[in-house]
């Protein structure tokens, strides 16, 4: 039934990432600040030399709107634009230098937020964050904040965790937050080409399927039903400005509390109300599956792996 939160406890920790207690749920979110002077340092002297479709050789200081740089003819086969006209970034659609100038310029600081359950804190976590420093918006410093919680219900966990993370820490930090499950591994650049107000990843493995195969929530009784919507997002990761990832894990927390009273689960979890949330607020940018990238999946539309995702069972860590 909806419980309140209770137990939970939020502690600042100067390092250390290890599981504290065992037998419980642990939820650890850690927090990304940007770091301005190391950022620099990196664009000066790691960057190579770009060979990019983008032309547009202006100063990024005349450049009012970046997203105009994007090059949406750089790439055949792949959809590069929605119909509402939000971009899909691709490889060779963006110039990185000039992203992350701007950014730089900016001092634009984005949050990361992973969550950890159970083993999966073991099992996934060290090479997440490993691979995160080599990857994620390079240049950040690393704010580690540990989360417990005796919910039993993970996905709403999530969400609520993060909604939580947002307004009691996040926002005296930062203006940008990204949301990862942690079985992932960054494997490629993950850059400030990435952001934006609303931001959502097509699943790699319905990007390319006809809509009538995307698993909506078709179930009547619960808030996530969708008979028809744009695409299929995967909600291994997402993010945007702080207020409208606080919107969107408020409205799945929320959804997810009313199907719970009425006894109903959605499909696929918080991914179902995600979809739904998305079909209604339409997200400002879409991450290509290059992304969040499934690798048994043989595609050569993806040219660079930015990010690889492990499946997993959420169904066999749902125990008391
Ligand atoms: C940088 O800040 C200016 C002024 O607030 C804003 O118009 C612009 O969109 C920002 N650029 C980026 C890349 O965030
Ligand atoms: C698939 O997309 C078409 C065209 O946009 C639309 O008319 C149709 O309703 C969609 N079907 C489903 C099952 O979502
Ligand atoms: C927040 O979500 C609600 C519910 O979908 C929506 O009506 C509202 O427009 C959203 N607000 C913002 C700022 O996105």
């Amino acid at each position: 039934m909806a419980e309140t939160p209770t137990g939970l406890t939020f502690n600042r920790r100067a390092s250390g990432l290890k599981k504290t207690s065992a037998g419980i749920f642990c939820c650890l979110v850690v927090l990304v600040v940007s770091c301005t002077f190391l950022y620099s340092r990196y664009l000066t002297s790691l960057f190579p030399v770009e060979n990019l479709a983008v032309t547009n050789n202006r100063e990024p200081t005349q450049i009012m709107n970046l997203d105009d740089t994007l090059n949406f003819g750089a790439r055949k086969g792949v959809e590069t634009r929605t119909s509402w006209k939000a971009p899909i970034i691709w490889e060779g659609m963006f110039d990185p230098n000039l992203y992350d100038q701007k950014h730089i310029q900016n001092q634009t600081s984005v949050a990361l937020t992973v969550f950890a359950v159970g083993r999966y804190l073991d099992a996934y976590l060290k090479t997440f964050l490993t691979s995160a420093e080599q990857h994620f918006m390079l240049g950040l410093k690393v704010i580690p904040v540990e989360k417990h919680s005796r919910w039993q219900d993970i996905s709403m966990m999530r969400m609520k965790t993060i909604s939580d993370a947002i307004e009691s820490d996040i926002h005296h930090h930062c203006k940008y937050v990204f949301c990862f499950d942690v079985d992932q591994e960054f494997k490629g650049r993950f850059g400030s080409e990435a952001l934006g107000d609303s931001v959502a990843l097509l699943h790699a493995g319905y990007y390319k399927a006809p809509n009538n195969s995307y698993t909506y929530d078709r179930n009547p009784r619960s808030k996530a039903f969708m008979e028809t919507g744009d695409y299929y997002y995967h909600a291994a990761l997402f993010g945007g400005l702080l207020e409208n990832v606080k919107n969107l894990t408020n409205y799945c927390f929320l959804n997810i509390m009313e199907d719970k009273l009425n006894n109903v689960e959605a499909l696929w979890h918080d991914e179902s109300h995600l979809n739904k949330y998305f079909w209604i607020n339409k997200p400002s940018r879409l991450l290509s599956p290059e992304y969040c990238w499934e690798p048994s999946i043989q595609d050569k539309d993806i040219h660079v792996i930015r990010l690889i995702w492990a499946p997993k069972n959420y169904d066999r860590l749902r125990t008391g």
